[in-house]
């Protein structure tokens, strides 16, 4: 079965249904338990950042085929102002807003692949995969 969606990121009501389709995506999948909340979790912080830093932009949730388990990927992407520093944005603490600065990278440690490609004045766009576990 091929499943993908792509969720428009303009409010915080978009994060909640990303977070939801996201949650029942990978339910589909296989993933159960402590893992759906990471995947929910992971989806809420980057779509976050969106609202937070962009505005805008979108959440692609796609299921992944690999043998002999399948897996998530989760796509953010944004048209917004970049991230100049990438690996200074991935260290614990690190903000430019109000918040934590734990938000990257938590889904870094949450999830099993993590990449962000960003320019300033392009966009960011952040890949995530986790792959359910056996
Ligand atoms: N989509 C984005 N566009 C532009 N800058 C971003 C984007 N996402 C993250 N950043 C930058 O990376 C920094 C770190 O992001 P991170 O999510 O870890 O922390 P935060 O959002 O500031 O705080 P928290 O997520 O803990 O509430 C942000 O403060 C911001 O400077
Ligand atoms: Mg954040």
């Amino acid at each position: 079965m091929r499943d993908e969606l792509a969720i428009h990121i303009a409010s915080d009501a978009d994060i909640v249904k990303a977070r939801q389709e996201g949650r029942a995506l990978a339910e589909r999948i296989g993933f159960s338990g402590s893992d759906l909340t990471i995947i929910a979790t992971a989806i809420s912080e980057v779509a976050r950042n969106i609202i937070k830093f962009a505005k805008r932009g979108e959440i692609v949730l796609q299921r992944v085929d690999r043998n002999p388990r399948d897996g998530i990927l989760v796509i953010a992407r944004d048209d917004g102002p970049g991230i100049p520093d990438i690996p200074l944005a991935m260290q614990d603490g690190f903000t430019t807003g109000h918040g934590l600065g734990l938000g990257l990278p938590g889904c870094r440690r949450l999830m099993d692949e993590f990449a962000i490609e960003s320019s300033v004045g392009e966009g960011t766009t952040v890949s995530m995969k986790k792959w359910v576990s056996s």
